[in-house]
């Protein structure tokens, strides 16, 4: 597919900087559009001024920004978003906003040009859904609107479906990748506290890892590498078109042997000389007391498995390996508590 012309909205980010260097690196003509300040582009700062990349300081709520940025697109995938529950709790109009006035000039803009629209949804979508594995046709289990800890799976909901009805009412191919908790060097830790990214800032400064709870929860933790695969193949395979596919790793870990495992890399690979340990924390000392947790979270790659031939490579092992390896030789690569 190399020649091929991408933009990336939300490609200075944590997954769209991986995915526009790879698309870079495959031959494609990338553009990124995004919002954030000098500091947010850390990621992407190397490719800024290469010949086939492209980037463009602007908001994708915007739609003059958005036509600049995916003028000629072959490909547009729609990455910028108000990411993570905590910042989504502390300013729900703010994120339903941004992500449908973002969603609705995207779907318009491709609309008009004929581009193919791969649009970046959620795991959190399926709620509180006790099901394992998570399967891409399960219903989505929220506690009513007043409750502010689902806004950002509602308005991930929403985009979805707007997604379906361009697909269904004009016929744009459109697909929907439903990320299951990603990890890599650069994902930040700021707001959303992800649980790898706090264990590896704990890491790095000697602190005990916070677990929540009893830390008996289960995540199925995906690198940044297999997310990036299985976002391109869903721009590559024409049957994807009208679909949602569930992309990330589904081994599954609880948060306490996470620690564990983290902890024994991170004295593997001398990052730590006196294990720090864990301690136990409550949800609502992390995540303030609006938090909702989940049991159990694991994907169902059947449907990827079988239409988009997409299977995750990297183990968990080898992931954080990777992820704190970087961290170590290169250190934080933004400053944290950048508001983005
Ligand atoms: N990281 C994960 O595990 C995960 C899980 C599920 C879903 N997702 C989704 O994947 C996408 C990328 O997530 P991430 O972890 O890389 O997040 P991120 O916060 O690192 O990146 C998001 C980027 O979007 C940009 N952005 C936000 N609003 C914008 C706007 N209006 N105009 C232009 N740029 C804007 C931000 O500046 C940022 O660079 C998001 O849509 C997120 O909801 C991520």
């Amino acid at each position: 597919m190399s020649g091929r012309r991408a933009c990336v909205t939300g490609g200075a980010g944590f997954i769209g900087s991986f995915l526009s260097r790879r698309l870079w690196e495959e031959g494609w003509y990338v553009t990124v559009l995004d919002c954030c300040g000098s500091e947010g582009l850390t990621l992407i700062a190397d490719l800024v001024g290469r010949a086939r990349f492209r980037f463009v300081r602007g908001d994708a709520a915007s739609r003059k920004d958005v036509e600049e940025a995916a003028a000629g697109a072959d490909v547009v995938f729609h990455l910028a978003s108000v990411v993570g529950v905590g910042v989504t709790i502390a300013d729900p109009v703010r994120t339903i906003r941004n992500n449908l006035d973002s969603i609705l000039h995207v779907l318009e803009v491709a609309r008009r040009q004929g581009s193919k629209v791969v649009f970046s949804s959620s795991a959190d979508i399926y709620g509180t859904l006790n099901k394992v594995p998570l399967e891409e046709d399960d219903d989505n289990l929220y506690a009513p609107p007043h409750v502010r800890r689902w806004v950002y799976a509602r308005v991930k909901s929403l985009e979805e479906q707007l997604c379906f009805e361009y697909h269904r009412r004009y016929g744009l191919p459109t697909v929907v990748v439903r990320y299951f908790n990603s990890y890599g060097y650069g994902m930040d830790d700021a707001f959303p506290r992800r649980v790898i990214p706090l264990f590896v800032h704990s890491l790095l400064e000697g602190r005990p890892l916070e677990v929540v709870g009893d830390g008996s929860q289960t995540r199925s933790f995906c690198y940044v590498d297999d997310m990036v695969r299985g976002t391109i193949l869903a721009a590559q395979v024409p049957e994807a078109a009208g679909q949602a596919f569930n992309v990330g790793n589904d081994e599954e870990i609880t948060i306490r042997d996470l620690a564990g495992k983290m902890l024994a890399i991170g004295e593997e690979l001398g990052m730590v000389t006196n294990s720090p340990g864990w301690r136990f924390v409550t949800a609502g000392d992390v995540y303030g007391e609006e938090f909702e947790d989940i049991q159990r979270r694991v994907p169902s790659l059947s449907k990827s498995r079988r239409v988009l031939g997409y299977e995750p490579q990297v183990s968990l092992d080898e992931g954080l390996r990777r992820t704190l390896r970087a961290y170590r030789d290169q250190g934080l690569p933004r400053a944290m508590g950048v508001a983005r």
